[in-house]
C-alpha cells in the first residue's frame, strides 16, 4: 500500500452536508448519512497541513469495533452505526477509496456539548486542579497527583462544542444541563459514565489505560431516545496510555496525539495555522495509532484493512 494521506475528498453523486476538522458528511437519504473520515489530523483545534496515511480507516474501523462491542456490555444502548457497507449511491469509481473509511449512520440532532469523561487527572484538568483545586469547577479532594485515577471514580466534565475556528470551553455539569435541558442531561451523564467504565475495563485487560475520552450524543426525535453518535473511543477522541509504562506523578506516554502536541509546543507552533508535520512526526503518530488499534481490537492492522470489520 502506498502511504499517501487523503486530506481532502470530493464525492460525486452524494450531496455534502458538512465538513468537520476530520470528517466529511454526505447525505444518503433523509434519515441516513455517509460519515467519511479523511486522514486529516488536528491538534489544539488546528488542522495540520498534511495528514496521517490511513488514519481515516483506522478511526472508522476502531469506532465500528466499539459500536459492535458496546451494546453487548450496556443494555439498551442505541448507537448511530448502521453499516460499513457503502450505499448504492456511492460512485463506483470512488468505492475503493471510501471502503473502510466510511460508515452509514443515522442522521440525528446532535446535542451541542462535548461529553467528556475523565478517569484519571491529566491535561487541562490537571492544570485547573493545580490552580483552583477544582476540575471543570467541581471541587476535588486535596493531594491529587498528576495522572492518578480520580478517587471518587470517573467524572463527567463536559465542554461546549465550539463553532469552527473557536476553542471548546470547559463547563460544569450544571451549565451543560442548561444547554441540553435537564431531562436529557441526566441520561447523557449516566450513559457516558457507563460507556467509559465498560470501555476502561475492556481496555485495561488488554494493557491500555483510557485516561479520558469524549463522546457525542444525538437525539432520535421520533422516539425521544439519546443515541451514541460520532466516532467512539479512538486515539483522536481519547487519551490512551500503555499500562506497563504508567506511573503516577508524571506526564504519561501515550498512544494518541500527544507526540504531535509535544512537538508543536517544542517548536513554538502550538495553535498556528498551516503547519506541516515532518516525516518523523507522521511516522511516530502512525505507529502509535496502529499500536492502539491492534491492542484494542486484537486484530492486525493489515488484516483489518483487508477484511474490514
Ligand atoms: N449521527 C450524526 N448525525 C449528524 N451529525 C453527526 C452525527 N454523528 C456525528 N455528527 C457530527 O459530525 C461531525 C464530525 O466531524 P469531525 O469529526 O470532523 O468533527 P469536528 O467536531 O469538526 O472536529 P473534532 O472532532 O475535532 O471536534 C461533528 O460535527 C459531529 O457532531
Ligand atoms: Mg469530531
Amino acid at each position: 500500500m502506498a502511504e499517501v494521506a487523503l486530506t481532502s475528498i470530493s464525492l460525486e453523486g452524494l450531496p455534502k452536508l458538512a465538513t468537520g476538522k476530520v470528517r466529511e458528511l454526505y447525505e444518503v437519504d433523509e434519515k441516513t448519512l455517509l460519515f467519511v473520515a479523511t486522514d486529516r489530523i488536528s491538534a489544539y483545534d488546528v488542522i495540520m497541513g498534511n495528514g496521517i496515511p490511513f488514519k481515516g480507516l483506522l478511526l472508522t474501523l476502531l469506532s465500528a469495533h466499539w459500536f459492535k462491542l458496546l451494546p453487548t456490555l450496556i443494555p439498551n444502548l442505541r448507537t448511530h452505526f448502521i453499516t460499513l457497507t457503502l450505499p448504492s449511491a456511492a460512485p463506483e469509481s470512488q468505492k475503493a477509496l471510501l471502503q473502510n473509511r466510511s460508515m452509514q449512520v443515522q442522521k440525528l440532532k446532535i446535542f451541542p456539548i462535548e461529553v467528556i469523561v475523565r478517569g484519571y487527572i491529566t491535561g487541562s484538568a490537571w492544570k485547573e486542579y493545580q490552580r483552583t483545586s477544582t476540575v471543570h469547577s467541581i471541587p476535588m479532594p486535596a493531594g491529587l497527583q498528576n495522572g492518578q485515577p480520580f478517587p471518587q471514580g470517573a467524572i463527567y466534565t463536559p465542554s461546549t462544542k465550539a463553532e469552527a475556528g473557536q476553542n471548546d470551553e470547559n463547563i460544569s455539569p450544571a451549565q451543560a444541563s442548561e444547554i441540553v435541558g435537564e431531562k436529557y442531561a441526566e441520561k447523557i451523564e449516566k450513559l457516558a459514565i457507563s460507556l467509559y467504565e465498560a470501555a476502561r475495563d475492556y481496555a485495561k485487560e488488554r494493557g491500555i489505560i483510557i485516561a479520558d475520552t469524549k463522546f457525542e450524543f444525538g437525539l432520535d426525535e421520533e422516539t425521544d431516545e439519546v443515541v451514541l453518535v460520532d466516532e467512539v473511543l479512538t486515539p483522536d477522541s481519547s487519551r490512551f496510555w500503555p499500562a506497563d509504562k504508567y506511573e503516577v506523578g508524571k506526564e504519561q506516554e501515550s498512544f494518541d496525539k500527544q507526540y504531535l502536541r509535544d512537538w508543536l509546543v517544542k517548536e513554538g507552533l502550538k495553535g498556528k495555522e498551516g503547519v506541516s508535520m515532518p516525516e518523523e512526526v507522521v511516522k511516530e503518530t502512525t505507529a502509535k495509532y496502529r499500536e492502539a488499534f491492534e491492542t484494542l481490537t486484537g486484530k492486525k492492522w493489515e488484516d483489518a484493512v483487508r477484511e474490514g470489520y
